[in-house]
């Protein structure tokens, strides 16, 4: 486990697995939209390269969407609240994603053998993934994007719940200190996953930004199984997964 894309040692995902973690709220919101039935999602680092690369589409094919300070981007179609990504809205959409930290640590994790992303939504689902990985060989990287380049509560929480729930039939598993940190905070919250929403100083921040319905949303548990894999710069939905949708 990483906490923060800064903390990844050169090239240490190379030829690895790779879990990105951002529950408030980039990855739950990639989730959200792939569950509904859109197409694909395509990260981006800035919102320029986003409106660039939306000028090589049909204009009813693309969704642009994402945030600055959690605020939805001027001239921008969505936010980044995954409440919005309805089926009505993006269902066979491209959405073209910018968002500070989440769509960042995508980015800086090109070259893994593997990239998937996870929340609380979709927990169950990556658990399975990871565990066949795991099975299979790979050596597995989590990497908790954090909020503005700092530690974030929520993902780290995210993290040891994965964990936790891969070493009940991985006893042969090797944890580094991070690892370890994040199950043993994970803990703390384990009947009571909604004590984030006063403890996550993000979440704090989205209630204070008018966004507080989001927060339970996004700690809600596999209301979205399905398994994002990014791979060839776009995340798609991998195999039929559980959802109710395709
Ligand atoms: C991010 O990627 O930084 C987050 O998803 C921020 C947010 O809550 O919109």
């Amino acid at each position: 486990v990483y906490f923060g894309p800064a903390a990844l040692p050169p090239a240490e995902w190379h030829g690895r697995t790779v879990v990105v973690i951002d529950v408030l709220r980039a990855c739950t919101t990639i989730a959200t939209a792939l569950f509904n039935g859109a197409r694909s999602v395509i990260p981006f680092d800035s919102a320029d390269e986003a409106v660039t690369r939306s000028k090589s589409f049909e204009r009813g094919e693309v969704i642009l969407a994402g945030e600055r300070r959690m605020v939805a981007i001027p001239g921008f179609d969505l936010g980044n609240s995954p409440r919005a990504f309805t089926p009505n809205v993006v269902e066979g959409k491209t959405i073209l994603f910018t968002t500070t930290n989440g769509t960042a640590a995508l980015v800086a994790v090109q070259g893994a053998r593997q990239v998937y992303t996870a929340a609380f939504v979709n927990l169950s689902a990556i658990t399975g993934v990871l565990r066949a990985a795991y099975r299979a060989g790979h050596d597995l990287t989590v990497v908790c994007s954090g909020s503005e380049r700092q530690f974030a509560l929520e993902d780290a929480v995210c993290a040891g719940r994965l964990l936790r729930r891969l070493g009940k039939r991985l006893t042969t598993i090797t944890l580094n200190d991070a690892a370890r940190a994040a199950m043993q905070l994970e803990r703390r919250y384990a009947r009571d996953v909604g004590g984030l929403i006063d403890d996550a100083t993000h979440a704090r921040s989205l209630t204070d930004a008018g966004l507080g319905d989001d927060v339970p949303v996004c700690l809600a548990l596999d209301t979205c199984p399905v398994i994002p894999v990014y791979a060839e710069r776009q995340i798609t939905r991998a195999g039929a997964g559980a959802g109710r949708r395709r």
